[in-house]
């Protein structure tokens, strides 16, 4: 059963011209935030190395001996047939869009896509290296006029390179009020196509709760 506010279908794009910044991670928890919110949500996989859909493969699984653990299904889709494939997601109250880091190589598909969004998140780890190529990928997100917010992951807010990283970031564009902090066992349940957010009581979910509330404001949903 839906709840969504109606206003039909929304998409959030997640992307980052950085490898290994989190856009996989980000992308599974919010498809289970909104499965446990009642949401049909399917998440459009256009990463060759089709991390997300693996995942799912595994979910599947998973669920297959613990059907209590919410349903989230993964379509593995090409970038160079992008609007096809946004298809897929038709009937659906939320897609989430999960790419590749090498946006430079696919700017028409990623603008295509970031067009056909609600909301683009990029995540962005704390280094230096991460934000070089995240503040210019940003600010050109939000001069082109699409809604783009930056979700800071690996974040340790005790140390002052955080603060400095996080000041250059929001001087170049949106950035979410809640960072994902750095989590030692966050691939543990990814093993089973699980997320922290399928263990109530796991360390380390009111982050990514936060973020989903925030997505949820921002996208009207
Ligand atoms: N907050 C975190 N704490 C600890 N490890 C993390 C965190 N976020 C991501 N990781 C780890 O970093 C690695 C990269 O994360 P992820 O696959 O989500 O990045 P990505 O941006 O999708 O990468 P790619 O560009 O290759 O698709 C994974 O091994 C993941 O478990
Ligand atoms: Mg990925």
């Amino acid at each position: 059963m839906s709840r969504s506010r109606g206003g039909g279908q929304r998409t959030i794009l997640i992307s980052s011209p950085k490898g290994g910044s989190g856009k996989s991670v980000l992308a599974r928890h919010l498809l289970v935030s909104a499965a446990q919110a009642g949401l049909q949500s399917i998440g459009l996989d256009f990463d060759r190395q089709q991390t997300l859909t693996k995942w799912s493969m595994r979910r599947a699984q998973t669920r297959d001996a613990f059907p209590d653990f919410a349903d989230v299904p993964v379509a593995p889709v090409v970038l160079q047939d992008w609007r096809a494939s946004l298809r897929q997601a038709n009937g659906y109250d939320l897609a989430v869009l999960d790419t590749p880091p090498s946006v430079e190589d696919h700017l028409p598909a990623i603008d295509g896509l970031a067009r056909a969004a609600n909301l683009v998140l990029v995540p962005a780890v704390c280094t230096q290296d991460d934000v070089e190529a995240v503040g210019p990928w940003i600010r050109s997100l939000t001069d082109k006029g699409f809604r783009a917010v930056v979700v800071l992951n690996r974040a340790n807010r005790r140390t002052s390179s955080f603060a400095r990283m996080r000041g250059t970031l929001i001087k170049a564009g949106p950035v979410c009020p809640t960072e994902i902090p750095q989590l030692e066992d966050i691939h543990v349940p990814a093993v089973k196509g699980l997320t922290l957010l399928d263990y109530s009581k796991s360390r380390g979910i009111a982050p990514f709760e936060e973020i989903w509330a925030f997505v949820r404001r921002e996208i009207e949903l």
